[in-house]
């Protein structure tokens, strides 16, 4: 295998309760990469859109996953990449993880798949690293494998893929950016014990809704105690948004992943458009364009489109 052609999915991190922890891919947005296996050693990166991210591979999110790859394997080949980016960074849809777990799937491939999942995750969790400075895995690893997983450690690297509701997600991107390192640094150091008591109460409540598709107990977890009322003040409408999705039949929703985005849950389709358009007019009424995507949870993640 020589080249490489994928699909790589946007993704909502943390699900409201789960800062860090647990992630779920969608259909809408995706970045397209391409990735060749070069008989020299150098990493080219190429960007066709017009986001301005760098091109040098040790300030590129791709570059680094793509710089370690070839360091600890001792590679004696290089690789090309061309991204075209349709995830806006500083969206809150796992921009750079799709960027990281698209080199590292596609490098994986290219090789002649001779990376564990596990290794995958470690060398993509190099980009989240440069993007928002820690490496966390809960973008990256639904990205890769799809649906919803749960990152029960990242340090040593434990993923437990969950099996996804038959839900509609609905996300909307104001057009404010939030940087994660920044959404990082506002949130407080210490929690107090009985805010963490009713955070376990709704991860578990959450996994065991996924576990049992039981979509009430699914609604009722998503409640988040700890980072959320702190991030939100970053995102402007936030409770509005919130509290007119709910009214209109949402199961629960909040943050995606560090923001600026908001994502929802239903249980049927129209539910999901008349949120979606309730979103937009929210933002309409104040001048701040937004996009929103509706889709089903993506079982897949990242997909071949071509290879040769
Ligand atoms: N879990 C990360 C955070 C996701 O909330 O900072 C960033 O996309």
């Amino acid at each position: 295998m020589k080249k490489i052609k994928i699909k790589v999915p946007a993704t909502v991190a943390n699900l409201v309760c789960g800062f860090d922890i647990l992630g779920m891919a969608i259909h809408e947005p995706y970045d397209e990469m391409e990735l060749k296996l070069l008989d020299t050693p150098e990493i080219i990166i190429k960007h066709e859109d017009d986001f301005g991210l760098p091109e040098d591979p040790s300030q590129n999110v791709a570059g680094v996953v793509l710089q370690n790859i070839q360091k600890h394997f001792q590679l004696t080949q290089g690789f090309e990449v061309t991204i075209r980016k349709h995830i806006k960074p500083g969206s809150g849809l796992g921009s750079s993880a799709a960027s990281a777990a698209g080199a590292a799937f596609g490098a994986n491939v290219l090789l002649g798949n001779s990376l564990s999942d596990e290794e995958m995750i470690h060398f993509a969790m190099f980009g989240e690293e440069l993007a928002s400075g820690v490496r966390h895995a809960d973008n990256i690893a639904p990205c890769i494998f799809g649906g919803i997983t749960l990152v029960k450690s990242s340090s040593p690297i434990d993923i437990i893929p969950l099996s996804a509701p038959d839900l509609f997600v609905v996300a909307v991107h104001p057009q404010v950016e939030v940087k994660t390192s920044d959404a990082r640094q506002i949130l407080k150091k210490n929690v107090l014990l009985k805010d963490a008591v009713e955070q376990w109460g709704n991860i578990a409540g959450l996994v065991a809704g996924i576990l049992k598709n039981d979509i009430p107990l699914i609604g009722r977890s998503l409640h988040d105690v700890i980072v959320e009322p702190v991030r939100s003040i970053l995102i402007p409408k936030f409770d509005e948004i919130k509290i007119k999705s709910l009214e209109a039949g949402a199961l629960g929703g909040g943050i995606s992943g560090s923001g600026p985005s908001i994502f929802m849950l239903a249980e049927k389709k129209e539910t999901a458009e008349h949120i979606a358009r309730l979103m937009k007019s929210v933002y309409d009424e104040i001048e701040i364009e937004s996009f929103v995507y509706v889709s089903k949870i993506n079982p897949a993640g990242i997909e071949i489109i071509e290879e040769q």
